[in-house]
């Protein structure tokens, strides 16, 4: 089973995710928790590129091409290896992410974009996909708070330095995902608190388990 978490900045999608694998692991089940960018050794290279404040020079389809790259080696070298073993892989960040940002907050063509993610990720799709939708002005008040706490302000900032109405049309290009997909995109409130959050997280990964 693979299982994506989606959502802007300070959606606490990381936390959300932390709490699936614990609870799975708790069920006996053997978790991989990885994220997007960074998730391979190659990939951790690309993600401190893209992240890093000093390449705000980067053209938007240089960043697109570097995000694939990333995707890429991520599914190759370690997604499909670990769900060839049996583990269940839950991802930070995947697919929606290069739309709803590249596509929608970059304002690149998204049905192109669908088309190099097909490349990218060679058939291996995620199963469910959690959308923590929130509005942008408490998502980046939060990651603003986060980055303060965490020292991270200089290094990793190049998404939160967005203007506002970058992280709207993100949000909203989330939610435009979310309903061509419904099956697989499951939108939760990020504004609600993290337990109750997390019950319905867990509650629908139940549910699709009874149902396979
Ligand atoms: P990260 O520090 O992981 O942010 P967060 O904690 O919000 O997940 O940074 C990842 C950034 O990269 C985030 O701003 C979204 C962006 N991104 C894209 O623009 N396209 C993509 O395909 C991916 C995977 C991430």
């Amino acid at each position: 089973m693979f299982i994506t978490f989606e959502g802007i900045e300070g959606c606490g999608k990381s936390t959300q995710a932390r709490h699936l694998k614990d609870y799975l692991e708790g069920n006996g089940r053997e978790v991989l928790l990885t994220l997007e960018p960074g998730g391979s050794r190659l990939g951790k290279e690309l993600r401190k590129m893209l992240l890093s404040l000093e390449n705000n020079d980067l053209t938007r389809e240089a960043e697109l091409f570097l995000y694939l790259a990333d995707r890429t080696q991520h599914v190759q070298q370690v997604i499909r290896p670990a769900l060839h073993t049996g583990k269940t892989v839950i991802s930070d960040r995947f697919i929606d992410s290069t739309v709803a940002y590249q596509g929608f907050g970059r304002e690149m063509h998204v049905q192109t974009l669908q088309n190099m993610n097909r490349v990218a990720v060679d058939g291996t799709w995620p199963d469910l996909t959690f959308l923590l939708d929130l509005s942008p002005e408490t998502g980046l008040r939060r990651a603003l708070e986060r980055n303060m706490v965490q020292n991270i302000t200089s290094s990793e900032g190049r998404f939160e330095a967005e203007a506002l109405d970058f992280h709207i049309r993100v949000r909203l290009g989330y939610l435009e995902l979310a309903s061509q997909e419904p099956q697989r995109i499951v939108v939760l409130d990020a504004a609600e608190d993290q337990d109750t959050v997390f019950d319905r997280v867990r509650n629908r990964v139940n549910e699709y388990m009874e149902n396979l």
